[in-house]
């Protein structure tokens, strides 16, 4: 008799030797291989659901893109396709975008089309594109009568591809649009590299609330990372805490700012990676 196939191989996951994903970033697709990120994923989770814009930032090559996609994307979009399997609306969907060479107004579009084309099937056509981008999201929204969540991520090379643009139409004109629009359903999640962190400045002045909401991911402490090596889901960190400190709902998301320090220059920064300490 044959040994049973792989659980990963059996949902027909595509076959990965372990946990290690080499050079490249995890990709929502490698969620299953993807360790050592559960209460991180689920911060950035709640912080996403909760504001229009949130900031996540980091290190280079310290995990922002495996935990957005093989965490958090992963996470929403199975939600969303959970609800249809079983008959209901997903009021949720997920926009993943970090293609910043050409206009990122038009990549944002596609993304959100390709998003719901994958979501609702590919019968399902978004509106024409036209005025601003506010405009046309809220359009979208009430066209598929959900909310919108829009992760752009590499963030930096914006900065890189697109210095000094300005002007109608423009990235640098449309996002602070679309995130101060009082009635849009639309919450963004903007990913950069700590060194590129100061570069947001040159939103300030049109996003007043631009760091509001800083999350600072941080390399995988010894649990977490033996967790990742070997291929074990962690144990979040919240049901870690209620358990420790006897507080209650273990299986709610963790309140969006688990533990806060306040930063030279006076923003606060929520340490995602490290447990917090039962008495903060
Ligand atoms: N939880 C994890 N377990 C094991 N390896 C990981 C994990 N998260 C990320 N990695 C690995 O770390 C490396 C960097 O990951 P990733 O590209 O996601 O980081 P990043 O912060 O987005 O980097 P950059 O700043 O260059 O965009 C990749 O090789 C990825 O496979
Ligand atoms: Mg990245």
């Amino acid at each position: 008799m044959s040994a049973a196939a792989p659980s990963h191989a059996r949902a027909g996951v595509r076959e990965q030797r372990g946990p290690y994903q080499g050079l490249a970033p995890y990709a929502e697709e490698d969620a299953p291989f993807f360790f050592g990120r559960d209460g991180e994923r689920d911060i950035v989770i709640a912080n996403l659901l909760a504001s229009r814009l949130t900031v996540v930032y980091g290190t280079s090559g310290v995990g922002k893109t495996s935990l957005l996609r093989a965490g958090v994307a992963h996470r929403l979009r199975e939600r969303g396709r959970d609800r249809l399997a079983r008959g209901g609306r997903p009021e949720l969907l997920v926009v993943v975008f970090d293609a910043w060479r050409d206009d990122p107004v038009a990549g944002i579009e596609a993304a959100t089309r390709a998003a719901a084309a994958d979501l609702f099937g590919a019968g399902v056509e978004l509106g024409p594109a036209s005025g601003r981008l506010a405009t046309r999201l809220h359009r979208w929204t009430g066209e598929l009568s959900c909310d919108l969540l829009v992760i752009l991520d590499q963030t930096e090379e914006y900065f890189l591809y697109h210095a000094g643009e300005d002007g109608e139409g423009t990235f640098a004109v449309e996002f602070p649009r679309a995130v101060n629009a009082p009635d849009l359903a639309v919450n963004f999640l903007l990913s950069i590299r700590e060194d590129a962190l100061s570069r947001l400045d040159r939103f300030k002045s049109r996003v007043p609330a631009l760091l509001a909401n800083l999350l600072r991911v941080q390399h995988l402490d010894l649990p977490a990372a033996r967790s990742a090596i070997h291929g074990r889901s962690s144990p979040s960190w919240w049901s870690w805490c209620s358990t420790s400190c006897g507080r209650a709902g273990s299986s709610s998301v963790p309140p969006a700012r688990a533990r806060s320090t306040r930063r030279p220059g006076g923003t606060t920064t929520t340490g995602v990676w490290r447990r917090p300490s039962c008495s903060s």
